[in-house]
């Protein structure tokens, strides 16, 4: 069988990349933008950056803000209804994963307007146009949602984050600018950064993982590892390594998946609307250690990736070991709590445990699994 890779058509990286719009804008004929970004992007200033771009080049927009962390249906469906009264042709989405992903299931709804209830949209939906053409703008360093094929939208009567896959929604332009990330607190930095760490680790050891994936994820590992700390004390180097390195890390794991790290964060979110990238964190090593033995000797990799050294001389249990342990001290080191205890209620882990089974990550995972080995390491972690 042949693999499918999917990339944007265009992306710009480094400090000042913001200001490419108005060319991008201009080249590509387009009109009015229906600007997408949370809230508290706008209160704090990093939403107006790129509204000043389109200002000072004259250029009419309309901004949409009913977005939430973890967002939900309902902010899909009203950013529908505000794009369609906005005279819109393009978006601009701003912002975290959130953002991103509310600003993709918009546009494709706009153009794929049977799919409106949005939850026909889960898993692998076979819209039949491309998305409203967006241009990304991430200000987190952790989903690399600019450069992937998927979404996340909560159903919030479910309590249940539904995964949309769809080569439709990819961004046309992905504008990776460290100077939107700078405002990040140190938290934020952290969790979305163990984030893109997770991507890349479970989109390295993946069931469709090969070649030319894999060169995504160890160079994603190995730009990760060695800039998050920088990153969450702000140092310009630290913030323009995890700016690429979770974009490099999205462009291998929206083209293979990922594993049950994200189906057992996922319900997280929902249940208890937990930041996606400290749940996934958390979770991270205990999900690696069950993994170990379907992983052949590509924890050797990760070790050296992660910057451990003397891994050619270990043994494979030593280097499995070693490459969890340079994931635990990452976590440590940015302040990621050990465990779940103070997220996750016992009398909720068969719910959650169905649900993370349930999830489009699952099958990609690298381990066969059960509901009842997912429920043994929710178990481990509370
Ligand atoms: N599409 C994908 O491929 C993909 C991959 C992984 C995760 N996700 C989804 O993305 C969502 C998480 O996104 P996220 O982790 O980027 O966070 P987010 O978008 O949910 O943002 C979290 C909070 O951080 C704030 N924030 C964002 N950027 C900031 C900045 N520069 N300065 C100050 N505050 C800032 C936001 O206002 C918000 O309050 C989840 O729903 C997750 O499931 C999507
Ligand atoms: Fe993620």
């Amino acid at each position: 069988m042949a693999n499918r890779f999917i990339l944007n058509e265009t992306s710009y990286h480094g400090k000042g990349a913001i200001n490419h719009i108005a060319d991008e804008v201009s080249t590509r004929g387009f009109k009015k933008a229906f600007v997408c970004s949370d809230p508290d992007l706008v209160k704090f200033g990093v939403t107006q950056k790129v509204i000043d771009v389109l200002e000072s080049n004259g250029y009419t927009y309309e901004l949409y803000t009913n977005i939430k962390p973890n967002p939900t249906i309902e902010n899909v469906q009203t950013g529908v209804e505000a794009f369609k009264k906005s005279g819109a042709d393009y978006i601009i989405a701003i912002g975290g994963g959130s953002s991103m992903d509310t600003a993709k299931a918009i546009g494709i709804i706009i153009k794929n307007p049977e799919y409106e209830d949005v939850r026909s949209l889960e898993g692998v939906a076979p819209t039949k146009n491309k998305c409203v053409p967006i241009l990304a703008v991430p200000t987190t360093a952790g989903t690399a949602a600019e450069v992937t094929i998927n979404y996340v939208i909560t159903d919030a009567e479910k309590n249940r984050k539904m995964v949309c896959v769809d080569p439709h929604d990819i961004p046309v332009v992905a504008i990776v600018d460290p100077d939107m990330m700078a405002s990040m607190p140190k938290g934020l930095t952290a969790a979305t950064g163990m984030d893109a760490l997770t991507h890349a680790i479970e989109g390295y050891i993946t069931k469709g993982a090969w070649e030319l994936s894999d060169m995504f994820h160890l160079k994603a590992i190995e730009i990760i590892a060695r800039s998050l700390r920088g990153a969450v004390d702000n140092t310009d180097e630290g913030r323009e390594g995890m700016a690429l390195g979770q974009y490099v890390a999205g462009m291998g794991f929206s083209n293979v998946g990922l594993g049950i790290v994200h189906s057992m964060a996922h319900p997280l979110g929902a249940l208890y609307d937990t930041p996606h990238g400290v749940a996934n964190a958390i979770i991270l090593p205990t999900v690696m250690e069950y993994n170990a033995s379907a992983t052949g000797d590509k924890y050797k990799y990760i070790a050296k990736a992660m910057g451990v050294e003397g891994v050619d001389g270990m043994s494979v249990e030593e280097y499995r070991k070693a490459a969890i342990d340079a994931v635990k001290k990452l976590s440590a080191d940015v302040g990621i709590p050990a465990d779940l205890k103070d997220i996750v209620k016992v009398e909720d882990i068969s719910f959650l445990a169905q649900s993370a089974f349930d999830d489009a990550c699952r099958p990609g995972n690298p381990r066969d699994t059960s509901v009842e080995e997912i429920t043994e390491l929710y178990r481990k972690l509370v």
